[in-house]
């Protein structure tokens, strides 16, 4: 399938925060042959500079300076994605709710969206990929060949969160983790720029009463079959 036509093939997953995107992508990305990017990461990147420079999350003009002098690049592994600042890999500093939150409030910005959109473009010359993000299929690849939506309830999404984190050995409350999400999806529903919405083209999966292998089969076959008829 991948590789019969002369452009990479790319799939876009977007979806709130907590949803299962990460691992879903991933699962994917490896069943396909696919290269696979957390978008997530390049906003995480920026939010936890301004946080290391003690920079105010609204003031713009610092943004764009620490933005345009800083090299930030997300590093394309076999099922991985990697994000590197100046070379260094800073994937384990940019995990947990802290980091999240600067980042939705960084990815409200107009000059860190473009840049972040610009270089998120560029890795598709890289060959299949599939994308994970906010506005992958609205924004970034609008062009893509596949695009899911995964959609759970806020409940759901939260407990989800909350045990991956136990199991990663941070001590927050259900309660707190609910709220945090809650906050981050409020923010990135509501921004004037790329809002969190499905694409018209989507498929929207309600991934609260699936396993992650129903959800990760159900993209496969989607794929296959979306692929396979665009090239019929
Ligand atoms: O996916 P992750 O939780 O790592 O994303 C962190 C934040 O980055 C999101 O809450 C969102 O504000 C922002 N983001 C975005 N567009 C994307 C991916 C992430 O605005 N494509």
């Amino acid at each position: 399938m991948a590789g019969e036509s002369s452009e990479p093939i790319v799939v876009a997953i977007d979806g709130p925060s907590g949803v299962g995107k990460s691992v879903a992508a991933e699962r994917l990305a490896r069943t396909l042959g696919f290269h696979f990017a957390q978008s997530g990461a390049m906003y995480r990147a920026v939010g936890w500079l301004v946080e290391l420079h003690d920079v105010s999350p609204r003031d713009g003009n610092r943004i764009a300076a620490l933005v345009a002098e800083t090299a930030i690049d997300i590093a394309l592994r076999p099922g991985q994605s990697a994000v590197c600042v100046h070379g260094r890999e800073i994937s384990e500093e940019l995990a947990g709710e802290a980091v999240g939150k600067a980042a939705s409030a960084v990815a409200t910005l107009p000059v860190v969206r473009q840049t972040v959109t610009a270089q998120l473009r560029r890795l598709r010359c890289q060959g299949n990929l599939v994308m994970e993000g906010r506005d992958i299929g609205t924004v970034v690849f609008p062009d893509a060949d596949v695009k899911f939506f995964l959609d759970a309830s806020l409940d759901v999404r939260a407990w989800r969160r909350w045990q991956e984190m136990r199991q990663a050995g941070h001590g927050d409350t259900l309660e707190e983790v609910r709220q945090a999400i809650a906050e981050r999806d409020e923010q990135d529903r509501t921004r004037t720029l790329a809002p969190l919405v499905p694409a018209a083209d989507a498929h929207v999966i309600d991934t609260a009463d699936f396993s992650i292998d129903d959800v990760v089969q159900t993209m496969v076959s989607g794929t296959q079959h979306n692929i396979l008829r665009g090239n019929g």
